[in-house]
């Protein structure tokens, strides 16, 4: 077994691992990489495979993720690849990869022609899912993970929004029968919309993207400055705007998403200046591009998302300006 993690959560929990993995028996090795973004890269891929082809490990070995969705994105991928496909397990440890990263099968690396450009479909054959871990996650990273919860909630739970709004104290503090409900809940709709469209091909894994085009641009252009989710949290208001130009969604549900965002410490403006043209054009390059055309996740309605291929850019450089404001 090869248990690869970044340094920050070796520390943490990669001794109670290694024993676990020991007492069932298993002869395991731990691998490292630094953590942040800039790790889910070709480079330390190829660490991986140095390490696998040292190891000697064959079909009957597997590979365990261990942290955040950078260890489950770099590691899936890794596994997906090594010997044309070796199994792995998922052990996530922050929210985002507890509800996200560690489900759907998505595995990949960050490239210079654009983020997750290179990766494969690969499912882990075990989440194990601790919630405990997320007692020692920076409260920035909660938030962070809170992006997608409501990003969820968003596209498909109007009820689910409601309950984070009457549950957000619990939440921000982490209370471990709320966190293990939203987790469920989390894993329960991104589980069913992967399983009716795995491979994102008849547009309802896509709904999955909302905020995230916008979203990805804005991590681009900040080199990964932003978290993941602050990123899509701006992403989604800009979303939000555009439905509300488009006379989508009604102005009462705009505010109420920009205020449950607020509540759970995210932006909703940018909190440095962005460069509107150069965002506005990496939207170009983003994958969710199709034959040439954007698909926008917008919202009708809390729970109702639509996609459209026809905003035009002058639209999205307006809104995307309007994440200056701050005044
Ligand atoms: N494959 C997918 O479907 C999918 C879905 C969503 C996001 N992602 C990817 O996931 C990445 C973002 O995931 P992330 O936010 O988990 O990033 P991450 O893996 O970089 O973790 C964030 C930070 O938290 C630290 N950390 C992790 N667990 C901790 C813990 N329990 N206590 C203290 N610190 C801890 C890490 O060391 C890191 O510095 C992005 O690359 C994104 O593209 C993939
Ligand atoms: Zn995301």
């Amino acid at each position: 077994v090869l248990v690869c993690s970044d340094e920050t959560v070796r520390e943490l929990y990669g001794e109670p691992v290694m024993r676990s993995l020991a007492s069932a028996g298993l002869g395991a090795e731990l691998h490292t990489f630094p953590p942040g973004d800039a790790s889910k890269c070709l480079d330390q891929l190829n660490r991986i495979y140095r390490k696998l082809g040292q190891m000697g490990l064959a079909r009957d070995g597997f590979l365990v993720a261990l942290g955040g969705g950078v260890a489950s994105d770099l590691t899936g991928f890794a596994a997906a690849t090594w010997m044309r496909g070796v199994p792995y397990a998922s052990c996530p440890t922050t929210l985002e990869a507890d509800i996200d990263a560690s489900i759907g099968g998505k595995t990949g690396v960050n490239h210079a022609a654009g983020k997750n450009m290179v990766g494969a479909f690969h499912h882990p054959d075990l989440v194990a899912v601790d919630p405990e871990c997320l007692q020692t996650l920076p409260a920035r990273d909660v938030s962070s993970g809170l992006a997608e919860s409501l990003k969820h909630a968003l596209i498909r739970d109007p009820e689910f929004l409601l309950w984070h709004e009457q549950n957000v104290a619990d939440i921000l503090a982490l209370e471990p029968d709320k966190m293990t409900e939203l987790i469920e809940r989390n894993q329960h709709i991104k589980g069913q919309i992967v399983q009716v469209d795995e491979q994102e091909r008849t547009g309802q894994r896509a709904l999955l993207n909302f905020g995230h085009t916008v979203g990805h641009a804005i991590e681009d252009w900040t080199s990964y400055g932003l978290r993941h989710g602050e990123a899509v949290a701006l992403g989604m208001m800009v979303a939000v705007w555009i439905s509300q130009a488009r006379n989508l969604l009604h102005e009462t549900q705009a505010h109420r998403i920009e205020s449950v965002l607020q509540a759970v410490n995210l932006p909703v403006r940018a909190p440095l200046t962005l460069d509107v043209d150069a965002i506005v054009d990496r939207t170009h390059s983003d994958k969710k591009v199709r034959r040439g055309q954007r698909r926008w996740v917008l919202l009708e309605d809390i729970g109702r998302p639509v996609i459209r291929h026809d905003v035009e850019d002058s639209l999205v450089r307006e809104m995307v300006r309007r994440l200056n404001d701050t005044g």
